[in-house]
């Protein structure tokens, strides 16, 4: 039984106990929060304002225990425990329980004694790599074998956890330092607006460290429908903040207005950063404030998502189209004598629009989708019900993968539809009559890493515009639009690809052997050009960075083979290939992930990443291409 008793000390103990039977009791905790103490330098908060402990999950931290007398680890007992949200439970990972231990894992609430100095222990507390985030309560119980247990709760601050992108088991896990500086740590920006031709930029004041704004982006969390076991899962924190930003459905941070009148609120220029925002949203008790446009929302999403823990960034994409009925393409209607039909014409293409891309593993997708994450806080269109965005796989945005989750068809479309020209004929019919295909998605820009200058990154969002890789993205994402058949669908399909790994896969230290089948099911001549890229993974899922590219043609003449071998970086390898048959248009596409079971491997092109620089072993990667009479393997 657990009787809780105050701090004072019952003195009418008798004088004949030795000292370890006295009753154990706590006389105070310290934290250890000071803002450049040793905890908030190892986790990377002492740039936060105030003096509270503000951690990151998944990484050791003290505390030290103010004892009645000293802690005899043969006899006593003590354990913490630590409670987030308003229904601390064991099960939902809201209430946690850490024991005593005497060596911590990795992965483990836990703690251990460190130092021991008369009355005064200190502990190292291990978390959770998916620990929920947010405040937590502290409650530290002793026991001792006579006293029975006492319990105290730190009265005065609470414990703030947050994600951590240096923990590689954290799935915002970002290995690059100057990155994590960028992407996490820099409280200043810049926002790109304007036209491609003329591209203007703004410096935006993020303020994530100032004082207020973590208490505020934590109420933004609190005041959001995602219930605090949810909160250890950033895929849904980022979902659901997408929805918070804007103040369409959830009295959200911001009220969007695009009518030039501004009156009774701020104009959406006037704005120069987010923490004014976040004050007056959190002062005021979560009323909108107004008003915003898109590098608004942009603006504060960032500066949300680097306060809890996300790397994130804001993102301009010039020529931004607005596919209201997720057809993936950009129409516009005509009638017979050429006028525009304006009922008809609800798409449209901005000059400029601004969202954000935050970085994480995605382990509810297949392995290659990690990394960027698109998000838009703009509130546009409604996604299952809600004004929110995202996130959608870059990856998956490049590819044309729009079936993957969150949203990637609209986002897809901003960067990457075709602008299709409609013209109604006589019969009441429409008719396509032209389409163009580089109008959309230009000059994709955000802040360089640790400069003020712009970096394009219009090529991880799409493939080489004009390209056949970016085409075969255009039509595998149309297929699953509302408008399948705007693309001349292929004649036939009568190929078929395949991989498949040889034996039971690679071995330590041996050749990895992938063996690529085309089979021709058709009583033709079937060619194609295959583009294959071989990239390096995370276990995660997050892609590292291309080893190879390649373009390889096909043209069938029997027993001809095709051979290559290629040195490669450990972990998983992700194999893309896409192509299209000459003969009928039919798109082949097929991605495979595999693993080389030996620890490393080194090429010239491709940085070593740091967790295998103490590795030494070799194997090389082989793409068998064969060839065989009738259904050729390649
Ligand atoms: C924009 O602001 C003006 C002036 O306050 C207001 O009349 C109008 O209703 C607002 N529009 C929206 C969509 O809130
Ligand atoms: C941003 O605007 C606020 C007032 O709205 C002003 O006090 C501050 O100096 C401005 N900061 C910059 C960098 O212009
Ligand atoms: C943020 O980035 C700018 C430009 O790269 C740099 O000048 C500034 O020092 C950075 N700030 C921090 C806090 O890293
Ligand atoms: C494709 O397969 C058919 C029979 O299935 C065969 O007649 C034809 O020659 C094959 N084409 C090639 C290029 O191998
Ligand atoms: C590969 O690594 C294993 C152990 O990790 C080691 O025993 C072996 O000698 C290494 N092989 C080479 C070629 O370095």
């Amino acid at each position: 039984m657990i009787i809780a008793l105050t701090f004072s000390m019952s003195l009418s103990l008798s004088l004949s106990l030795s000292l370890s039977e006295l009753m154990l009791s706590v006389h105070s905790v310290d934290l250890l929060s000071s803002k450049t103490g040793q905890n908030r330098m190892e986790h990377h908060t002492d740039c936060y304002h105030g003096n509270a402990l503000i951690i990151r999950r998944g990484q050791t931290f003290q505390i030290e225990l103010d004892l009645s007398r000293p802690f005899n680890s043969n006899t006593d007992k003590l354990h913490l425990d630590l409670r987030t949200g308003p229904l601390p439970m064991v099960s939902k990972n809201t209430h946690v329980i850490i024991q005593l231990v005497e060596e911590l894992e990795d992965d483990r609430w836990e703690a251990k004694i460190v130092e021991r100095n008369g009355n005064r222990i200190k502990l190292s507390v291990n978390s959770h790599a998916k620990a929920v985030i947010g405040k937590y309560k502290l409650t530290v119980t002793v026991e001792s074998p006579k006293g029975g247990s006492a319990t105290t709760r730190d009265p005065r601050k609470d414990i703030v956890m947050l994600f951590n992108p240096w923990c590689e088991d954290d799935t915002v896990y970002m290995d690059d330092e100057e990155e994590k500086k960028e992407y996490v740590l820099n409280d200043t920006g810049r926002l790109y607006y304007g036209t491609e031709k003329q591209i203007g930029d703004r410096t935006w004041n993020y303020g994530q460290f100032l004082e207020g704004m973590l208490e505020a982006c934590l109420y933004v969390l609190e005041k959001s429908e995602i219930p605090p076991p949810g909160r250890g899962d950033p895929v849904n924190v980022v979902r659901v903040i997408s929805a918070m930003i804007n103040s369409q459905d959830d009295n959200g941070v911001l009220a969007g207005n695009w009518s030039g009148n501004y009156v009774g609120g701020v104009s959406p220029t006037a704005w120069n950063g987010s923490v004014e925002i976040l004050r007056k949203y959190h002062k005021e008790g979560g009323l909108p404030v107004k008003y915003g446009q898109c590098w608004v929302f942009s603006g504060v999403t960032t500066t949300v998502l680097r306060c809890l823990g996300i790397p994130c960034r804001s993102v301009t994409n010039f020529q931004s189209a607005h596919d209201t009925d997720v057809s993936l393409t950009t129409d516009m209607y005509f009638d017979e004598k050429m006028e525009p039909f304006d009922e008809l014409n609800t798409d449209s293409v901005w000059n400029f629009h601004v969202w954000n891309d935050c970085w994480m593993a995605r382990p509810d997708l297949p392995p290659g989708n990690g990394g960027w994450q698109a998000l838009d806080a703009t509130p546009q269109e409604t996604s299952q019900g809600t004004f929110r965005c995202g996130p959608a796989s870059v990856t998956a945005i490049r590819t044309g993968q729009v079936y993957l989750k969150y949203d990637t068809p609209f986002i897809f479309a901003e960067v990457n539809s075709d602008k299709i020209y409609w013209q109604r004929n006589l019969d009441g019919i429409f008719t396509q009559i032209q389409c163009e295909k580089k109008a959309v998605g230009h000059c994709i820009s955000t802040k360089a890493v640790g400069s003020d200058k712009r970096d394009d990154i219009t090529h991880l969002y799409k493939h080489t515009e004009g390209s056949e890789e970016e085409r075969i993205a255009v039509e595998t994402a149309s297929r699953y639009g509302t408008k399948p058949d705007v693309y001349s669908t292929s004649m036939a399909e009568d190929v078929s690809l395949e991989v498949k790994l040889e034996g039971e896969g690679p071995r330590m230290g041996a050749d990895a052997q992938l063996t690529i089948v085309i089979t021709n099911f058709s009583s033709q001549t079937r060619k194609t050009t295959l583009h294959i890229q071989v990239a390096v993974m995370y276990y995660t899922g997050v892609l590292k960075g291309t080893v190879k590219k390649d373009k390889m043609p096909v043209a069938l003449k029997p027993n001809e083979g095709y051979y290559q071998d290629q040195l490669v970086d450990q972990a998983a390898l992700m194999l893309t290939l896409s192509g299209r048959v000459s003969e009928t248009q039919q798109v082949l596409a097929t991605q495979t992930s595999f693993r080389l079971r030996t620890p490393d491997l080194s090429i010239e092109d491709v940085p070593i990443p740091s967790f295998v620089n103490s590795m030494v072993n070799k194997s090389r990667l082989k793409l068998n291409f064969k060839q065989c009479r009738d259904t050729f393997v390649l």
